[in-house]
């Protein structure tokens, strides 16, 4: 296992930060924390590309399906009959669908973030997956609103910014996936002695 302090995570600036303006801010709320940036570049991705970014078992469908039913649910709304099926891995599928539609409408800024802690504190930073139910002081929390009651009934993914790893197994996946071996760097921030 890492030292904490060397933890690796990615970020994905998605296509609606890039073109909202957003890239400087995000970074910024990144770097603030005390967290160093040891990869970034600029790609307009594939479908096939994310495609294989984010996972295709049924347990991650389903979860996805449960999620945004729950979500409906409190909006006294029924998910079922928005996606015309109650199965929940068929919900999370259709949702794969719209997220690859999603990241490829523009350049995305890829990054790999390292530091302590570096996958739970990014995704603290960074807000509850959908907007409408992120607190305010998160990324998406201050420059977000959507909804997938919003978003799945128009046929689209939910717009939230940025994609966060969510465990370690993913953060060591992905950072293959977007980068290779000699696009990551080593260096000592110069904070570093006195923060941790
Ligand atoms: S998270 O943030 O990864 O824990 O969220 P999770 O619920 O596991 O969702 C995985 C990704 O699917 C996106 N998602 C959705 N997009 C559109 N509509 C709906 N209903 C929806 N539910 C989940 C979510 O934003 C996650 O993608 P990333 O890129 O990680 O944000």
């Amino acid at each position: 296992m890492a030292h904490p302090s060397e933890e690796k995570t990615v970020v994905l600036i998605k296509p609606d930060g890039v073109k909202r303006g957003l890239i400087g801010e995000i970074i910024t709320r990144i770097e603030k924390r005390g967290l160093k940036i040891i990869a970034l570049k600029m790609v307009w991705p594939t479908q096939e590309h994310i495609d294989k970014h984010y996972p295709a078992h049924d347990d991650w469908f389903r979860s996805i399906g449960e999620r945004l039913t729950e979500f409906f649910k409190a909006q006294g709304l029924d998910a079922a009959k928005h996606f015309g099926t109650s199965d929940y891995i068929e919900m999370g599928k259709q949702t794969k669908g719209w997220l690859k539609n999603y990241l490829t409408e523009g350049p995305i800024v890829a990054m790999v973030i390292q530091g302590m802690h570096a996958i739970s504190t990014v995704r603290k930073i960074v807000g509850s997956t959908y907007p409408a139910e992120a607190l305010p002081g998160t990324i998406r929390g201050d420059f977000s609103v959507d909804a997938p009651t919003a978003a799945n009934v128009d046929g689209r993914a939910v717009k939230n910014l940025i994609h966060a790893s969510g465990n370690a197994d993913e953060a060591r996946n992905e950072v293959e996936h977007w980068f290779a071996p000699e696009e990551i760097h080593t260096y000592k921030r110069a904070d570093e002695d006195i923060m941790f």
